[in-house]
């Protein structure tokens, strides 16, 4: 079975490395390629995950880089019509919710190429979110769906997705996680940084709906500001969000808001592993913090991971000033949620996953 698998953004390499790791125990069943569109391009945000992840080169790169949704979504569909023109593969392997994800999924569809689907059946049910549209229409045109829980079975259910292509497998980035764990101890992050365990507030952001807008961005800060007078913040910046920030002409103290360039994969997890708490509007950091316990805010009004919240360590606090620093403030005096890990999130996922693939080999 000739398989090609697609990475593209950052969230996507440590979904696929354990994937394409399982996949080549098996050189038997499986022939690989592994395809990266360049949606995202800068070492830091790409090319240092190689390295962290211990994931070989890209089999080949398409070097799409930035532009509009349609722009960079038209560009990754022109060049990976070729590469399956070319390579004819059996299945192509989808993860997430990033443009290279609908791109990809949508390219293959047209070509009758069965498309798994790794993350399947998450909903927001906000489509001014650019990864909501993603995430439906990958769902809609895939073949085999793997989710990470029981909610998104419910989803795939409800839009008519036969319960024999679904497959509650469990979360992928966990088995990224679990093998990376203690390697990333030994980074020496807290100390380039100058804080101390426990001394400090993780934050991320990159959200369009909150970066984009003047406002909601300049009101952000007054939050971090103020939240930066009780502990410090570190601030690993993603390039749309710095851009932001200098075009608002956005000021704060850099000894309160440590802003530095995005980390690597070890370097980030040793950052998030040994902080007070999180505030983001990342998706996958949500699941990240709900699996190690660790208190995380999340700066948006929904989640497609309902169960980071109702199960583990999130609270939804938006975007707004007074509802951030309350929350943040609380977590401070030491209240906070417990949670526990989500069912199947083990470490184990990449191994069903291949397993089924197998079983599936087999019998076509
Ligand atoms: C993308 C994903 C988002 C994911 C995020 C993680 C989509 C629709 N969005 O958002 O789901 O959470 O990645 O980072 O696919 N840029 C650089 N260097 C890079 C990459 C991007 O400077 O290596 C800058 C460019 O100015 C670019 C902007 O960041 O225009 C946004 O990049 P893009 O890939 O369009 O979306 P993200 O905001 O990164």
């Amino acid at each position: 079975m000739k398989v090609v698998l697609v990475a593209g953004a950052r969230p996507n390499f440590m979904k696929i490395a354990p994937i394409f790791n399982e996949l080549k125990k098996y050189k038997h069943y499986f022939d690989t390629i592994l395809v990266h569109t360049g949606q995202h391009y800068d070492y830091n945000m790409s090319g240092s995950f190689f390295r962290d992840l211990e994931l070989s080169k890209p089999d080949i790169f398409l070097g799409i880089g930035s532009g509009t949704q349609a722009v960079q979504t038209a560009k990754i569909m022109v060049e990976f019509e070729r590469v399956c023109l070319k390579n004819k593969p059996d299945l192509v392997i989808v993860v997430g919710d990033v443009n290279s994800t609908l791109a990809c999924s949508l390219t293959a569809a047209k070509l009758c190429i069965p498309i798994a689907h790794v993350e399947a059946g998450l909903r927001s049910f906000d489509r001014t979110m650019p990864e909501e549209v993603n995430r439906v229409i990958t769902d809609h045109v895939s073949d085999l769906f793997f989710t990470t829980c029981e909610d998104a079975n419910n989803n795939l259910k409800r839009e008519g997705v036969s319960n024999k292509k679904i497959f509650f497998v469990g979360n992928v980035m966990i088995d990224t996680l679990e093998k990376l764990k203690v390697k990333s101890e030994e980074s020496l992050v807290l100390e380039k940084i100058g804080v101390r365990k426990n001394g400090y507030v993780v934050l991320t952001l990159h959200r369009p709906s909150n970066v984009d807008d003047k406002k909601t961005l300049r009101n952000m800060f007054e939050a971090f500001r103020d939240l930066g007078k009780h502990i410090p913040l570190v601030f690993p910046v993603h390039p749309r969000t710095l851009k932001q920030i200098n075009r608002f002409g956005i000021n704060f103290d850099s000894k309160s808001i440590k802003l530095m360039e995005p980390l690597g994969y070890l370097d980030f997890m040793k950052l998030y592993m040994d902080s007070k708490f999180v505030l983001t509007d990342s998706g996958g950091i949500q699941e990240e913090t709900t699996y190690l316990g660790i208190p995380c805010l999340t700066l948006r009004s929904n989640t497609e991971r309902p169960i980071t919240v109702s199960e583990g360590t999130n609270t939804l606090v938006g975007n707004n000033r007074n509802k951030i620093l309350r929350e943040s403030l609380r977590i401070l005096k030491g209240k906070y949620k417990i949670g526990k890990k989500p069912k199947l999130w083990d470490g184990r996922t990449a191994q069903r996953i291949v397993k089924i693939l197998i079983k599936k080999f087999r019998r076509d």
